[in-house]
């Protein structure tokens, strides 16, 4: 039984929130797994390490997606629409992407890995060496000092990335049988590098667009500080749905073999 690489594969899931299960009702293609991940048990008191291993081995396999068992390619990763419509009193900013896309993550080298079993916690930790993103935006508000609007395509380039994902889990059992379930993913990432572009500010104001990117791009550490919380949970919520379409149907036993 490939149980343990299935686990592997659930963790790519957690950090990636790729689609990776199969249709409901059909069994995974379990005799494809070990051709793409290393086997670990979670009686390996080097589990973490192994994790770690496994993940940094199985990144160039994986990276353009394994139809046959189910797994998205994850270059790039889609993002409908991310909403980050809060912020302090005094800042007060309506941003929403739509139709993004992420470039880059498959490039990741995982550096450590935590799995707490009795306390239903994973966290992974991750360098990426940068992602691209494109897709639409649109602003309202206020950043900082500077009172922003528009709607338009955009792209981003985050350079540089130190990524950790932390994941806590309920339990719940179906026909006695326990799955995990995630219950709060964070997406917790900070980078050393950020530059964006956003066209058609200020309904295509030129040189008030190119103010705002400037100093966007001058101040994003500043911002990001305010910001991160958000983008933190809100991105964690997409990778949690997916999470939970893959544990839904692969039970514990499976993801953390005995
Ligand atoms: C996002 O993509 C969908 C499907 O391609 C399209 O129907 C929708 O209009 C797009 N939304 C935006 C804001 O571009
Ligand atoms: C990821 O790595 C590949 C191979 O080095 C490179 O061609 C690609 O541009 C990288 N992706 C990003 C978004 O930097
Ligand atoms: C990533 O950032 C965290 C928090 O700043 C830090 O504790 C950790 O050492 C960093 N990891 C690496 C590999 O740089």
């Amino acid at each position: 039984m490939l149980a343990s690489a299935r686990c592997l594969l659930l963790g790519l899931g957690l950090v990636f929130g790729v689609g990776l299960a199969p249709p409901a009702g059909q069994a995974a293609h379990t005799s494809e797994l070990d051709k793409f991940f290393k086997v670990c048990s979670r009686s390996d008191p080097k589990l973490e390490e192994c994790v770690v291993e496994s993940l940094n081995e199985a990144k160039g396999n994986i990276a353009k997606g394994v139809p046959s068992l189910g797994l998205e390619p994850l270059e790039p990763v889609a993002f409908r629409e991310v909403r980050i419509e809060e912020g302090p009193a005094d800042f007060q900013l309506r941003f929403v992407m739509r139709n993004a896309s992420m470039a880059g993550l498959a490039n990741f080298t995982a550096t450590r890995a935590r799995v707490d079993f009795p306390g239903r916690y994973i966290e992974v930790e991750m360098l990426v060496p940068r992602f691209l993103l494109t897709g639409r935006y649109s602003f309202s508000g206020q950043i900082l000092t500077l009172p922003i609007n528009g709607n338009g395509p955009f792209n981003a380039i985050v350079g540089s990335v130190n990524l950790t994902n932390r994941i806590r889990f309920s339990e719940e059992k179906r026909d006695g049988v326990l799955y995990w379930k995630a219950v709060e993913y964070l997406w917790d990432m900070n980078m050393n590098e950020l530059h964006v572009d956003f066209r058609n500010l200020f309904r295509g104001n030129k040189r008030l667009g190119q103010y705002a990117n400037a100093f966007i791009n001058r101040h994003w550490r500043a911002i990001y500080q305010i910001y991160k919380y958000l983008v933190t949970t809100n991105v964690g919520y997409r990778f949690k749905d997916i999470t939970n379409d893959v544990l839904a149907r692969v039970p514990l036993d499976e993801m953390f073999k005995p």
